[in-house]
């Protein structure tokens, strides 16, 4: 059972829990990275104990993990097979967000302990947030703001592009990608895209044009992605595509680092292959090494703190999920209030 359900991470509380199904105890939570206050409400509404632990290090983390049943993280917290070894107890690791590559799902898996995710609960937010950083690399907006703050008014440099007309590619036609594209089509852009898991027709049914990524690469103004990152798209945007791409191609990444090869894309950048990109997911986080520290600094790049699911709605929405899931797995029907 725990096999399948890790297999389809995502698969809401309601539908994956049969009535075959042999609840399990869940006494004590972890609560290791900070989620909204929903989340432990609603398990200590429904008499599940819940500590909250932030900033753990590897070892503190160890020690601790060894006393719960289960265990609640956003993208901080590495929940590696060496913690997942240590933990004795551990029946559930539930992620308050969508990727789960901050967890070894394999070593769960091979423990039997259940992984959980709430990947709807944060789409709106990223989309939203893909779309603003579209919009602003257009225009500019991030540069010139930042130009006028330092007491410069220099029309003329920061002079942009309308996207109406322009070509959007969508790497990643799910939840994020489906919603990026009928936002921006109000913009009137042209939406072409690409997800292995979803037919020309389906795509067709939100207005996108189905295409193979070698015929995105050449006609896209712009590329979005919103895939996860696994091994088929780790470094998926490299100097090929690049040179491949339309000269000032603009490449926008909410999804994960490690997707785009950040040293093919600083190269770009310098030969003027790429003419903007806005990162909000990085290859390390935060960032130290010295490539991903130069994109941050560069003039044609706007960079934001992982912040795509940070808007008080999807934390809360996310915040509850989880909490929802861990209530019905232990056998319960979610008691909101006290
Ligand atoms: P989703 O699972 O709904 O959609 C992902 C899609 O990518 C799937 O349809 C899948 O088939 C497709 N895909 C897989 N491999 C592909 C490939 N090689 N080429 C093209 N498409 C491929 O996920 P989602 O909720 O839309 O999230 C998308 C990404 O955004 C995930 O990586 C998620 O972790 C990330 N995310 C980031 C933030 C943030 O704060 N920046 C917030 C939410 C989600
Ligand atoms: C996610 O995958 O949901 C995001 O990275 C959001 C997050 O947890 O910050």
């Amino acid at each position: 059972y725990q096999k399948w359900l890790n297999s389809c991470v995502h698969v809401a509380a309601s539908s994956c829990f049969s009535s075959s199904y042999t609840s399990m105890n869940i006494n004590k939570v972890l609560v290791a990275d900070a989620v909204d206050q929903a989340c432990v409400d609603l398990l200590k509404n429904n008499l599940i104990d819940v500590d909250c632990k932030y900033k753990l290090s590897k070892e503190q983390l160890i020690q601790e993990i060894q006393n719960y049943d289960g265990l609640i993280v956003r993208s901080d917290t590495k929940v590696t097979a060496e913690v997942i070894e240590a933990a004795k107890n551990l029946k559930v690791i539930g992620r308050a967000g969508a990727g789960v590559d901050n967890i070894d799902v394999d070593a769960a898996t091979k423990k039997n302990i259940v992984v959980l995710n709430t990947p709807g609960g944060n789409a709106i937010s990223a989309c939203e947030l893909t779309c603003t950083l579209i919009t602003s690399l257009a225009r500019n907006v991030v540069p010139a703001a930042a130009s006028l703050r330092e007491g410069r008014w220099d029309r003329k440099l920061y002079a942009g592009h309308e996207i109406h007309g322009k070509v959007l590619g969508i790497v990643g036609l799910g939840r994020i990608g489906r919603e990026v594209a009928i936002r921006l089509q109000a913009w009137g852009m042209k939406t072409v895209g690409y997800d292995p898991i979803v037919s020309a027709e389906d795509a067709a049914k939100f207005n996108v044009e189905f295409l193979e990524l070698e015929k995105i690469w050449p006609i896209a103004d712009y590329i979005t992605l919103h895939t996860p990152l696994i091994p088929e798209t780790r470094n998926m945007i490299n100097k090929k595509v690049f040179n491949q791409a339309k000269k000032g191609l603009r490449i926008v990444n909410v999804a994960r680092g490690g997707i785009i090869d950040e040293a093919a894309l600083l190269e770009a950048l310098e030969n003027g292959q790429c003419g903007g990109a806005a990162l909000d997911v990085y290859e390390q986080e935060p960032p130290t090494n010295p490539t991903t520290l130069k994109l941050i600094q560069h003039p044609k790049v706007v960079a934001t703190p992982h912040l795509g699911a940070s808007t008080s709605e999807a934390q809360i929405r996310v915040a509850v999920e989880v909490a929802e899931q861990f209530v019905a797995l232990s056998g319960k029907n979610p008691k909101y209030t006290n």
